[in-house]
């Protein structure tokens, strides 16, 4: 684990390691990352240029070179006709198109988030990691899982890369490794990765100040013990984050909602002028605004990306918190519908 202070600076750190690596390895071409539209990675110049947020890329001169995007695993916006399982594939397939554009000894990583957050809680459909994962087992790349948002339990396994079955070669941590209590971060690096840059680099000339401050690293080593001892995560894979989903799911059934989404504790919904034709309110983007301003003065705190709201609540939620938590969705959903007619 290479310690850090953000999930930001983890990022950055992937970027140079992944780069290092390679060049390590005797492939100094090896330097292209590939990263997808609409992903978050973080504020850095690196951060950001890894992000796939176009307003992100108009400020400050981004992205810095060297950095690819595809396409995004997005099925209820970009999916058209095809089936989630088969956009899930062709999305994927994305990948290793730009590998064979670019030229394999050019592309160093592959990084995505597994469950988009910032993007919209957006759930890839079940075909595309199993795609992803075959595809850089097929080329010599790097996957890079970014675990800022979806690490220590959100999805209720430990890391989504567990959900998924991935075996990333870095995985950058942040936000849950202190349940955000101090600023830490870090990237978690695999050992062959790691062997050929302590084997063949020498020292990685690479280092932040707070990096792995005392404070901090007691209390992520404090949250982690609670995470465990009190079978936080176990709580949410068994019982609460099936509740939450079975709650939030119902919120289809109101005349504003597209599609309703989530895993574990990460939930989303897609306001629509038009269920059948998926059309939203002109112009687009404006409701999701309109839906948080009037959850937050309901006393609920969600997230518009767009006209996507997302939620991302408080791991140790009891089901009657949450039972308060959908129902207040509701009734934000509900005043949105008053003030959208009107
Ligand atoms: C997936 C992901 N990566 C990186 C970051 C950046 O982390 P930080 O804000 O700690 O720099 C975020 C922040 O939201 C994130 O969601």
């Amino acid at each position: 684990m290479f310690l850090t202070n953000s999930g930001s600076e983890s990022n950055d750190t992937v970027v140079r390691m992944a780069r290092h690596f390679w060049q390590c390895m005797g492939h100094p071409d090896k330097q292209v990352i590939i990263s997808r539209k609409n992903a978050y990675h973080g504020s850095t110049m690196a951060g950001a240029s890894l992000g796939g947020m176009s307003s992100m890329h108009e400020q400050g001169g981004l992205p810095i070179p060297d950095i690819v995007h595809i396409g995004q695993p997005f099925w209820y916006r970009e999916g058209g006709d095809l089936s989630p399982d088969e956009f899930g594939k062709k999305v994927a397939s994305e990948l290793e198109q730009k590998i064979e554009e670019l030229g394999e000894h050019r592309v160093a990583a592959f990084i995505a988030e597994p469950i988009q957050g910032a993007g919209g809680v957006i759930v890839p459909p079940a075909t595309y990691w199993p795609e992803i994962s075959a595809i850089c087992k097929r080329h010599q790349i790097l996957l890079v899982a970014d675990e800022v948002i979806c690490g220590f339990g959100r999805t209720g396994e430990w890391f989504a890369s567990d959900y998924y079955s991935l075996k990333p070669d870095l995985m950058p941590i942040a936000k849950g490794l202190s349940s955000g209590y101090l600023p830490i971060g870090g990237v978690m690096v695999a050992d062959h990765i790691t062997r050929v840059i302590i084997e063949e680099g020498g020292e990685f000339a690479h280092g932040m100040t707070y990096a792995g401050h005392p404070a901090a690293c007691a209390v992520a080593s404090a949250n982690i013990r609670i995470l465990r001892d009190e079978g936080i995560i176990d709580q949410v894979r068994t019982e609460t984050g099936p509740y939450l989903q079975k709650r939030w799911a119902e919120l289809a059934d109101h005349p504003l909602v597209g599609e309703v989404r989530g895993l574990g504790f990460l939930g989303a919904f897609e306001i629509v002028a038009d269920k059948e034709t998926r059309a939203q309110f002109e112009p687009s983007g404006s409701t999701g605004p309109l839906c948080r301003d009037i959850a937050a003065n309901l006393g609920l705190v969600m997230r518009a990306v767009g006209d996507s709201m997302i939620i991302s609540p408080p791991l140790i939620m009891s089901k009657d918190q949450i039972d308060e938590l959908v129902d207040l969705a509701g009734k934000a959903l509900d005043k949105t519908l008053e003030q959208v007619r009107a």
